[in-house]
């Protein structure tokens, strides 16, 4: 009896054991800490360390990367995406740096659409188009964050909860993130989008990345594959025209690998409408890897793989020097890069282009990886 006692005794502890240290695993791969408030909700600083020993910083605050820091071709370490160092910085900046963009990412005409026979307005933050969903979209909100425990990576939830016709768009809507960071540098973004009331979706991350390390030259002589045979021209206000033009023969054939300031300054309509490349490409979405970057300098390599149709490069050409990043870094004119996975802009008024719709009926899945490696 004695030793049964003995034996189940032994089985307890470590059962508990086994609990408590699966616990632990995932805490310790994930600190919190404060990093302000806002609109009366506590926001945090989340450092989730994978088991390489390299770093992402997230904040609850617009389910925004702060930093990601990942080593070159010698092993040095650099945080190369844009991110503030306080909330005072994300609170005041414009830019969207690292945040999750939504309702609606990207344009919107005129900030109209027609759903079910219904006009539907938002506010013209972009005149003359409502852009990145609003002036109070899904980026300038506190998210609930939940460190999510028994994982093999470190990895953190961010939920958001949209009232009915908040910044104009119908339906009360729920908004999950989840960042998984793995042990091969590879940052999983699963997006989950529910509504109780048909809508529209567009969500993407807006991180801007410079492989130097942010803040440390411009983006003109990083090498940009995407695999795209066609992308969407623009009219004068960044609003697609409705063409899908093949990139055949143009300054947007990345298909194979070009330096971005190769032909950045050509005469080209379109870059000269885009100020540069602000554009979305249609994705073959035929390989694993959708779009990746070099640096040759440094040797580091961004793959972006995505399941949505289209990627939004956009080069910098809005940046001018006043904003300034963690470190005490300047973000100068072209200084970083963003590749927004995404569906094409404006496609609530555009029939012709892969639907939007958001239904009650089925929630709106996503996933999007940015892996980071050397050459
Ligand atoms: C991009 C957009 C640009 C610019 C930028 C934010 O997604 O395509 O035109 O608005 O966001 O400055």
């Amino acid at each position: 009896m004695r030793k049964l006692n003995l034996f189940l005794g032994s089985v307890l502890v470590l059962f508990m054991f086994g609990i408590s240290s699966c616990g632990n695993k995932a805490k310790e791969m994930v600190t919190t800490e404060n990093f302000g408030s806002f609109d009366g909700k506590e926001v945090s600083l989340f450092t989730l360390t994978n088991a390489k020993g390299d770093v992402v910083k997230l904040t609850n605050y617009g389910a925004a990367i702060v930093e990601v820091n990942v080593p070159d071709r010698n092993g040095d370490k650099a945080n190369i995406t844009f991110g503030y160092e306080t909330l005072d910085g994300y609170l005041a900046g414009d830019a969207y740096f690292g945040k999750v963009v939504g309702q609606y990412a990207n344009r919107i005409a005129k900030g109209k659409f027609t759903l079910d026979e219904v006009e539907y307005t938002l506010a013209l933050n972009n005149f003359p188009n409502s852009l990145h969903g609003g002036p109070a979209g899904w980026h300038s909100r506190v998210w609930t964050a939940e460190v999510l425990k028994g994982t093999d990576f470190p990895a953190v939830k961010f939920t958001y909860n949209k009232p009915d016709m908040e910044e104009g768009y119908p339906g009360n809507v729920v908004a999950e993130v989840v960042y998984n960071w793995t042990d091969d540098n590879e940052l999983i973004m699963d997006y989950k989008v529910t509504t109780d009331r048909r809508s529209v979706i567009n969500i993407t991350n807006h991180a801007y990345f410079n492989l130097h390390g942010s803040g440390n030259g411009d983006i003109l002589d990083h090498e940009v594959l995407i695999r795209a045979s066609a992308f969407t021209p623009v009219d004068p206000t960044l609003i697609p025209t409705g063409e899908l033009r093949p990139v055949e023969g143009t300054p947007f054939d990345f298909r194979t690998p070009h330096l971005i300031g190769e032909r950045i300054g050509e005469e080209y309509d379109q870059l000269i409408l885009g100020r540069g490349y602000d554009h979305n490409f249609v994705l073959d979405n035929v390989e694993e890897v959708d779009a990746e970057v070099y640096d040759p300098s440094t040797g580091r390599v961004l793959q972006v793989i995505t399941d949505q149709p289209g990627v939004q490069l956009y080069t910098g050409n809005f940046l001018d020097g006043t904003q300034t990043g963690r470190g005490g870094k300047v973000y100068q004119y072209r200084s970083g890069l963003c590749l927004e996975t995404q569906h094409f802009p404006d496609s609530p008024n555009q029939a012709s282009f892969p639907s939007v719709i958001l239904t009650p009926e089925e929630p709106f899945l996503s996933s999007t990886t940015y892996k980071f490696g050397v050459r």
